[in-house]
């Protein structure tokens, strides 16, 4: 079963792809976009959620996703289309680390994806180069709230605690105007929509070829999850400004 099939299959309760309630998603995308914005550009943007979000918010604003996965990108342009907003909606399957464009944004988001570019500040790095003068980035990653096991740095990376992480953005350059750390029931009930719905798929579907795998996909996920990284992960979205010479 490709990975592809279980992600669309597990986040069709949850189809923002990072551990973030709909309320904190709006506030962020508020933040981040301010009164002024009219493009944004979002790389790694999955399905397209924060995007299209944005889109049917704020009338006048286009935008731009760019993400490799062919079916997460057809995921979009189905919800753009139904909720009236793809024509204001590009969207390219490309790495996102060699994504050009001629457009500057006033507004990049990179949600959960850090990983595309080699971590945090390499994200903020790349999103940079995309920036409008005077525009903010919406950055989302990992941080440890408790020492990590070996596993979980195995498993998920190796982030710092949440002030170090906020540190190294701020020696990076980057002057947080607003964040959001999940909550606890945010972080769970991503796990839970993940796992669940993916289980209740494959419950309801005991005649598809890949029933079985997805249910012990979704056994093995929630495993990880519990026994593994559950008690050590956190998440932040920061979004980001630089002053106006383009340095603290
Ligand atoms: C955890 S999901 C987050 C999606 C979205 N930002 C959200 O919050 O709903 C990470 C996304 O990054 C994408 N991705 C991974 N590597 C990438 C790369 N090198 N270039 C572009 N997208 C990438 C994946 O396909 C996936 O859609």
């Amino acid at each position: 079963m490709r990975r592809e099939r279980i992600s669309q299959l597990a986040h069709a309760h949850h189809p923002v792809a990072s551990p973030l309630g709909d309320e904190s998603v709006r506030r962020l995308l508020e933040r981040g976009l301010g009164d002024e914005a009219r493009h944004v550009l979002d790389l790694g943007c999955g399905s397209g959620e924060w995007l299209v979000r944005a889109l049917v918010t704020y009338p006048r604003l286009r935008a731009v996703g760019v993400d490799v996965s062919e079916s997460a990108l057809t995921r979009a342009r189905h919800t753009a289309q139904i909720l009236g907003v793809a024509d204001r909606l590009d969207l390219h399957q490309a790495d996102a680390a060699d994504f050009t464009s001629t457009q500057l944004f006033d507004l990049v988001l990179s949600v959960g994806a850090a990983h595309a570019f080699g971590g945090l500040l390499a994200t903020l790095a790349a999103a940079r180069e995309h920036l409008a003068p005077g525009g903010r980035v919406l950055a989302g990653d990992g941080f440890w709230e408790r020492d990590p096991s070996p596993d979980a740095v195995e498993m998920l990376g190796d982030f710092t605690d949440l002030a170090t992480t906020v540190d190294r953005v701020t020696v990076d350059g980057w002057i947080p105007v607003y964040g959001h750390v999940s909550t606890r029931h945010e972080l769970d009930a991503y796990e839970w929509d993940w796992t669940g719905t993916l289980a209740s798929w494959a419950l309801d579907h005991p005649g598809d070829p890949d029933s079985s795998h997805a249910l012990a996909a979704a056994a093995t996920h929630r495993e990880e999850w519990l026994r593994v990284y559950r008690e050590a992960f956190g998440f932040v979205c920061l979004v980001l400004r630089r002053n106006s010479e383009g340095s603290v």
